[in-house]
């Protein structure tokens, strides 16, 4: 470690790893009431108090994943120390305690008693998808989004500026600001649907996107040591980003009651919203000339390299599937719409803390750049069982959905819905299955960290 205020990354990334590990179980909760098993312990918690769970936990332990990677980055990118370390430990216990007190309430209350508890009445924010935590809580989130905001710009500001740290001060600014949306719910269905969406995929799709685009672009700048390819790369990939986002997100607009050119808009823009992972798939590649870089940490690479593919496959290929208006009109909130959530968020942001963890994790650990032999192997085959059993599960719900459209929208027959839903009872068996292998990833991947040894390298 060069800087010693890079340890406060260690407790946001042991947070991020048990969250993970929650929402994961959560999910294949999810799953199993999708199946005809009736397990006791399945029942107890309702459909809707998991979904809550399995979603918004995924946003907070992604946002403790960047956080810690953020605080990890700043001081060496800024060659100094980050501005107050005090502070970043003081938000990470007022965060943590957020998150554990939304998730018990999700859990042991039904949600109309939370919202009356914590207030709703007085300031409604609660109710919206992924929007769901009380008011008090999201107040708490902008807190600490502006304290970890300021620690940061303070720290940057002081020190040496470059493409990388600036790119995530301007990231976590963005998600800040954009944050605020999550305060005014207008009682027009329209106008608030716009802000929703605003929110939520000005994030996704735009600000987080920086995040992970400039995370990457450290880490492959650690494996290779060139720093000006690796900005320059950067320069590209954020340009294409920054221009096709804003009126891309147009593809959400097509049906909540706005003129009708945003299909044509948000059509032709978000089709162009692949190329920034389309360019990233090109700059790992040809930035990381395996053959020339001996870095010893093999899981890191391993990490950094697939991040972009994945990426591509599961916010591009999945995305464009749907993001035709001509398109969307059968697929919008479909089956087909979860396999992109899934592929999309785990590739993009879920491998993107990974890999970072991946990184910092045995220099935070005083393991030099790598941990032990046995331990790289768990990575290894924690990151194989994670990533394939993510790609059959978004697959088999791909098909679930394109049978989902084509026999409740595309044909005449009129069957009920759940009619429907049994018929694709088959492909729902085997995303348990697939949610089965990937929590064996979670736990061996977890494992890695149990018997990480140092090592001589
Ligand atoms: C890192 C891994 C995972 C990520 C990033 C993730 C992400 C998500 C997201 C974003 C949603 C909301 C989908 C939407 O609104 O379209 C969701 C819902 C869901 N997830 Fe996951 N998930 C993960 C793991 C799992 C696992 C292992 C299972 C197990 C089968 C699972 C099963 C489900 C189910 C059944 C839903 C509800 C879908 C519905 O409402 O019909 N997820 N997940
Ligand atoms: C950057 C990574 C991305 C992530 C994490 C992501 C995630 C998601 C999630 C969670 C949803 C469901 C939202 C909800 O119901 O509230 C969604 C919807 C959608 N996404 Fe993405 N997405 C990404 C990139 C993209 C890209 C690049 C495209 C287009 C090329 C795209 C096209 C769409 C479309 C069209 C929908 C609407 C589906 C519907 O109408 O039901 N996404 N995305
Ligand atoms: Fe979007």
């Amino acid at each position: 470690m060069l800087y010693s205020s890079q340890a406060v990354a260690k407790p946001y990334f042991i947070a991020a790893i048990a969250l993970f590990a929650v929402q994961v179980l959560f999910g294949l909760l999810l799953g199993m009431q999708y199946i005809p098993v009736n397990l006791p312990f399945i029942s107890f918690i309702t459909f809707d108090a998991a979904r809550l769970i399995h979603t918004n936990l995924l946003i907070m332990w992604l946002l403790f994943g960047f956080m810690g990677s953020i605080y990890y980055i700043i001081p060496e990118e800024s060659e100094q120390e980050l501005y107050n370390p005090k502070l970043a430990i003081q938000l990470f216990w007022v965060f943590l305690s957020l998150t554990i007190i939304t998730f018990l309430g999700y859990l042991l209350l039904s949600y109309a008693t939370f919202a009356k508890i914590t207030g709703n009445q007085f300031f409604p924010t609660m109710g919206r998808e992924y929007l769901e935590q009380p008011t008090i809580i999201k107040l708490g989130l902008f807190i600490v989004l502006c304290g970890f905001s300021y620690n940061i710009a303070m720290t940057v500001l002081h020190g040496r500026k470059g493409m990388i740290n600036l790119l995530l001060l301007a990231g976590i600014v963005g998600t800040t600001i954009i944050f605020l949306m999550a305060f005014y719910n207008p009682s027009n269905l329209v106008v608030a649907k716009y802000y929703r969406w605003w929110l939520i995929h000005f994030w996704i799709e735009g600000t987080w996107e920086l995040i992970m685009e400039a995370i990457l672009a450290y880490v492959i700048y650690k494996i290779t040591g060139d720093r000006k390819i690796v900005e320059k790369w950067l320069y590209i990939i954020v340009a294409v980003t920054l221009t096709t986002t804003i009126l891309g997100i147009g593809h959400h607009y097509y049906w909540i009651g706005v003129s009708e050119y945003w299909q044509w808009v948000g059509t032709v823009f978000s089709i162009f919203e692949i190329l920034p992972f389309f360019f990233m798939v090109l700059f790992v590649f040809n930035v990381v000339n395996c053959t020339k870089c001996q870095y010893s940490n093999k899981a890191v690479k391993l990490w950094a390299l697939s991040t972009p593919i994945m990426a591509f496959l599961g916010a591009g290929v999945l995305g464009f599937l749907h993001t035709l208006a001509p398109v969307n009109y059968y697929s919008h909130g479909t089956q087909i719409t979860s396999a992109h959530s899934h592929l999309a968020f785990y590739s993009t942001y879920v491998m993107i803390v990974l890999t970072m963890i991946s990184y910092a994790m045995p220099i935070l650990r005083n393991r030099k750049i790598v941990n032990g032999g046995l331990s790289q192997r768990f990575e290894i085959l924690a990151f194989w069982l994670m990533t394939v059993s993510m790609f059959f599960m978004a697959l088999f719900i791909a098909i679930a959905g394109i049978m989902q459209v084509y026999i409740q929208r595309a044909t005449d027959l009129a069957l009920p819905f759940i009619e429907i839903q049994n018929s694709l009872m088959i492909l729902y068996w085997l995303r348990s299955i697939g949610g089965v292998v990937f929590l064996i990833g979670v736990i061996i991947y977890i494992t890695k960290f149990l018997i990480a040894k140092s090592n001589n390298l």
